[in-house]
């Protein structure tokens, strides 16, 4: 099921990894980018307010410090939640290797000046919901080997079993194997794929840690503005996918509200230079789709100001806190504004009255 063109993403997404510190940084965030990922990070101005003590919060979608999945984690530990994430098996080793090299220590400090422990990270690939859907290609894999236990259903039981019951489930992923593809040229097998990884996905993780939840828990998502907005070159079906993301989260607030008492929401968060992002898409010549949507945000968003992926995570833990707890069902945009914006002002049209 899961073909050789995820994979194809993948292999971008480790190449990144050794890439991304060489992109050009786009205008809006030359001086922040003292050292790799810089441009991705705002430390927190000081001790958190809100007490997260004794709660437990399940990030899926970790596999390094440049995300949104990282900053969430470390903002909710600021809190005082107990971190465990779920990391893709093709990321894993990488990831691990990183953490026992101490090479996001630095990404880990908190406003008190300790560190964000990762208790656990579990292998979990969003795209399998319980054993029996794991295909023999996968099983036999070399990215694979040695390791079980990863579908939702699994990963769910095994948090069960070292943790009870869990307060916050994050759903900080998503994958588009066509993703660089106008949707005209996106194969059913692409589009499915998206929609696969990056809204079913969220779907079938409150299916299967719902009922480990507590009451006033609360599930939070990523999705992006070309949801409802076009932006060209965020193809194959991953507009579609947010799309899903956004609908499903009205639905599963109700749902899963009723039956748990736990709340659904997702951040419409502003363009960031993450790892995944940084895979999407570039001309020769030209710069990153990402870098091309930060400039973007910095010349026509009301605020003219970077956005760090601690902002996202700040409020993230806003919603994931009894702050917000009759927020349910919302997309929250954290965007400088720019969804709202129904003009260019960098626009060739608008020269002259820019002038
Ligand atoms: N970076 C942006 O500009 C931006 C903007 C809006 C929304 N988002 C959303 O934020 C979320 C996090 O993305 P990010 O940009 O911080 O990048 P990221 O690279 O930190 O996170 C994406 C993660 O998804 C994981 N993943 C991919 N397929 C998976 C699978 N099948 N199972 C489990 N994990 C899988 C990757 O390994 C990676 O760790 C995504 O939903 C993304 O669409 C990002």
């Amino acid at each position: 099921m899961l073909s050789r063109s995820i994979f194809t993403v993948a292999a971008a997404l480790v190449a990144s990894a050794t890439q991304t510190a060489a992109f050009a940084p786009s205008h809006g965030v030359q001086q922040q980018q003292s050292r790799q990922f810089r441009s991705t990070e705002l430390k927190m101005a000081g001790p958190a307010q809100v007490d997260l003590t004794g709660k437990v919060a399940f990030i899926a979608g970790v596999a390094d410090s440049s995300g949104y999945g990282w900053a969430i984690a470390r903002s909710l530990a600021s809190a005082g939640a107990t971190i465990i994430v779920g990391t893709w098996p093709p990321v894993l080793k990488i990831f691990q290797m990183g953490l026992k090299k101490g090479s996001f220590e630095e990404d880990s400090e908190l406003p008190d000046g300790s560190k964000m422990v990762i208790e656990k990270v579990y292998p979990l690939d969003a795209v399998f919901d319980s054993a029996e859907d794991v295909p023999e290609e996968i099983r036999t894999n070399k990215r694979y080997a040695g390791l079980e236990g990863y579908t939702i259903e699994e990963v769910a039981k095994a948090v069960e079993a070292d943790y009870g019951k869990i307060d916050i489930l994050v759903h900080s992923l998503a994958n588009g194997p066509e993703v660089t593809k106008p949707l005209l040229e996106t194969s059913r097998k692409g589009y499915l794929a998206a929609s696969s990884a990056s809204a079913y996905s969220a779907v079938s993780l409150l299916q299967k840690f719902g009922p480990i939840m507590n009451d006033g828990g609360n599930m939070l998502s990523l999705t992006y503005i070309a949801s409802e907005k076009v932006i060209p070159g965020y193809g194959g079906g991953m507009s579609s996918a947010k799309a899903q993301l956004e609908s499903d989260t009205r639905v599963l607030a109700f749902e899963a509200g009723r039956k748990w008492g736990v709340r659904v929401n997702t951040i419409s968060a502003g363009p960031l230079k993450s790892r995944a992002a940084s895979a999407i898409g570039k001309e020769p010549g030209q710069k990153t789709f990402i870098e091309y949507a930060i400039d973007y945000s910095k010349a026509n968003a009301p605020l003219a100001q970077d956005l760090y992926n601690d902002d996202v995570g700040n409020s993230a833990m806003y919603l994931c806190s009894s702050m917000a707890r009759c927020v349910s069902g919302v997309t929250l945009y954290v965007d400088n504004g720019l969804h709202s914006m129904g003009m260019s002002l960098d626009s060739e049209s608008m020269s002259d009255r820019n002038a």
